[in-house]
């Protein structure tokens, strides 16, 4: 599987000063300091904490951007297993070549795991460069964009995926039922979406109701809600007080 994403840091750079300006009318910063995920008392640019997340896209950026070199060691040693739970999800409904599209895919641990139990073309969207860089030597996306998903239409066409998936990513995101519905315009019709939520935002931002709003509006069809499962269980923050929620849901 080819990589076509060489130059991607001028053009994504170019891509994230837009977004930044677009959404947040942050100033991009590049490169500096560390944000240490051991101590997560700093606040420089709206980002308390990995466990409070922020919504203000720019302050996301630099926090993953300062992380990206280690945060694969990082999150894995937490016991992260979302993004192959996902890809074990995904690859029983998908077929060798379908293109799926990885929202949110930072360093590649979603397309990395979808690649090794099959053969799809994955393109990646996010909005660190940094992990994005990191994401491309994997080498198993056929594309990678620098993004802000809080700015949609997400730059793909309709109807050009078999199917989606927003693995890790949603406390990020203000407005969810904006980013999964065009989510629902890039994924073919009887295509599959599949994203993960915490189960404290899950009430918080009342899920219930998206889904339900949704297939009312015929968007989708939902396929799982699965139960809470472990998260980060050996994150102290996380570990049994915050879980994590899969959903799977068919395009109508
Ligand atoms: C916890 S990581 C998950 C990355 C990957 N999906 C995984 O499971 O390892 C969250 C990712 O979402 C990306 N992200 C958060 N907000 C974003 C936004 N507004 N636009 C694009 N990417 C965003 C971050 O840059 C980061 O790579």
């Amino acid at each position: 599987m080819g990589v076509l994403a060489l130059g991607l840091t001028c053009r994504a750079m170019d891509h994230v000063l837009v977004a930044y300006e677009s959404h947040s009318g942050a100033k991009i910063r590049t490169g500096g300091k560390i944000m240490s995920r051991d101590n997560d008392t700093n606040t420089k640019q709206g980002f308390n904490s990995f466990k409070d997340g922020s919504t203000d896209s720019a302050a996301v950026a630099a926090y993953y951007d300062d992380w990206a070199k280690t945060y694969d060691a990082t999150i894995k040693n937490w016991g992260y297993q979302a993004p192959d739970a996902a890809s074990a999800t995904l690859c029983e409904l998908l077929k060798s070549g379908d293109d799926v599209l990885d929202v949110g895919c930072g360093t590649g641990m979603f397309g990395k795991a979808l690649s090794q139990r099959l053969d799809c073309q994955i393109e990646g969207i996010d909005i660190s460069a940094a992990s994005l860089e990191i994401a491309k030597k994997q080498d198993v996306y056929d594309r990678l964009q620098c993004h802000d998903l809080q700015v949609t239409p997400l730059p793909v066409a309709d109807n050009a995926f078999e199917a989606a998936a927003c693995v890790g990513v949603m406390t990020y995101i203000e407005d969810a039922p904006a980013l999964l519905a065009d989510l629902c315009r890039a994924v073919r019709p009887g295509g599959y979406i599949l994203f993960t939520q915490r189960d404290d935002r899950w009430d918080e931002k009342n899920f219930n109701a998206l889904m339900k709003d949704f297939e009312a509006r015929q968007l989708w069809t939902p396929l799982k809600i699965s139960k809470a499962m472990p998260y980060l269980p050996k994150n102290d923050d996380f570990s049994d007080s915050i879980q994590v929620i899969q959903v799977l849901c068919q395009v109508v």
